[in-house]
């Protein structure tokens, strides 16, 4: 397995001294300066990654939103939104930081199973672009504000495809049995509904199957699903103006192979060129998720029988991926690695045994004070921590243009206790 590393042009790699760096900026000094753990973010890896997708469509009309859970740090999102991309949203609360982050709202789409009424009031004052809409009830209920307010929203039904994206099951969402969509059978009367709710514009169609999709066909055949019942719909009075094929493309965490953007790409295109679409897309882990890491120093090491352990300053509560999905993130050790390397369990201080970032791992001998370098954690790292066991979130940097900047400082206790009462 080669390390994610070791190629030439990524942006965590060693410098002539063996060294770890960020875009040439070294990762010890990052610690030494903002301690750790701490999140490390390369501003050049997003832009690279953005420009990837985009060039990808750059045939046909079409709109990069970002999938802003997947990490929601303003000063990254701040930039996507200067570079031209979208934003794809879930919530008021990410509404609310698209806003800040400068994305224009035109270019803000809304998704989401359970939109509160008042988030959805938020959108139409602030004039998104477009609701991905997931049930009746809820396009009901758009339609209701928006009537109250005298605008006419823009809505695409979030069609569920029942197209296996043979991911891991809690990240599949285009199968009947998930609580995503609505179901195919259903979508037209859907759209005959929305039509003749008032304040409505049934403008686009949506689908989303599932997250890190190694492979792209399943989203090629769950947009050829769509592309079909945009000839049905059509002929029913719903001129259908935007197609967005949601996220899900895959980076590589371990010795992967994903297809990259252009592996559907001209076959998306051809289609949404039938019925002159603009495509829209929602691409989350793709724009970040190799463009960051968590940073975070050896505690103690310690051998229980014939099981070693290192024990780290990062734990579940910084990055939950490896205890909630099993996931596999490479660590590596910032210094030059040395010695016979040794199966260990990585882990962190949570009271917890389910507290792991890696089993069974093969690494070199390292020591108390020794920085390691968790990667691919730019996607569903920071955006999932939390304060379990009190311990303050960490703290975010950016690296552009050869300088390391904090955008988000580590939380201070005073930061646990705020808005609380004895
Ligand atoms: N659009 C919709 C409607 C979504 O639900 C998602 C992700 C995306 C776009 C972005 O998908 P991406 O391009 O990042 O695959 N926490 C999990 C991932 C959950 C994904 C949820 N939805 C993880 O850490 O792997």
């Amino acid at each position: 397995m080669t390390s994610l590393v070791s190629s030439a042009d990524a942006p965590f790699r060693r410098n002539d001294q063996g060294e770890l760096t960020c875009d040439g900026v070294r990762l010890a000094d990052i610690a030494r300066d903002h301690g750790t753990p701490t999140y490390v973010y390369s501003a050049a890896a997003v832009d690279v990654a953005f420009d990837s997708v985009d060039s990808a469509y750059a045939g046909a009309p079409h709109l990069v939103c970002f999938a802003l859970k997947a990490c929601s740090n303003l000063a990254l999102a701040a930039r996507l939104a200067r570079r031209g991309a979208g934003v794809d949203i879930v919530s008021g609360g990410e509404l609310f930081r698209a806003l800040k982050a400068g994305f224009p709202s035109e270019r803000i789409v809304f998704a989401g199973v359970g939109k509160t009424r008042q988030e959805i009031g938020e959108a139409l004052d602030a004039n998104i672009l477009l609701f991905t809409v997931e049930s009746i009830q809820e396009v009901e209920a758009i339609s209701a504000l928006a009537r109250e307010r005298g605008k006419t929203a823009r809505v695409a039904f979030r069609v569920n495809p029942d197209v296996d994206p043979k991911t891991h099951p809690y990240v599949s969402t285009g199968l009947k049995k998930n609580k995503f969509g609505i179901g195919r059978e259903t979508v037209l009367d859907a759209y005959r509904f929305a039509l003749s709710l008032p304040n409505l514009d049934p403008t686009g169609i949506h689908c989303h199957i599932g997250s890190q999709l190694v492979h792209l066909d399943p989203v090629r055949d769950a947009v050829d699903r769509i592309a079909d019942l945009v000839a049905e719909l059509k002929g029913i009075g719903v001129p259908i103006r935007y197609i967005d094929i949601g996220g899900g493309i895959a980076i590589r965490y371990r010795d992967e192979t994903p297809d990259g953007p252009t592996a559907i790409a001209s076959h998306v295109i051809g289609r949404a060129r039938e019925f002159g679409a603009t495509i829209l897309m929602e691409p989350g882990r793709f724009l970040v998720g190799n463009a960051g890491i968590l940073l975070t120093e050896v505690v103690y090491t310690k051998e229980n029988g014939s099981k070693k352990f290192v024990v780290v300053d990062a734990a579940m509560n910084d990055l939950i991926r490896p205890s909630l999905y099993d996931a596999y993130h490479e660590i590596v050790t910032v210094s030059p690695p040395s010695g016979e390397e040794n199966l260990v369990d990585i882990v962190g201080p949570v009271c917890e045994s389910g507290d792991f970032l890696a089993h069974d791992r093969s690494f070199p001998p390292v020591a108390s004070g020794d920085l390691l370098a968790v990667l691919s954690a730019g996607a569903y790292g920071f955006v999932m921590s939390s304060n379990y066991n009190a311990r303050p979130r960490a703290a975010e940097v950016v690296v552009a243009g050869g300088t390391a900047r904090v955008t988000r400082q580590r939380e201070s206790y005073e930061d646990l206790i705020r808005g609380e009462v004895v």
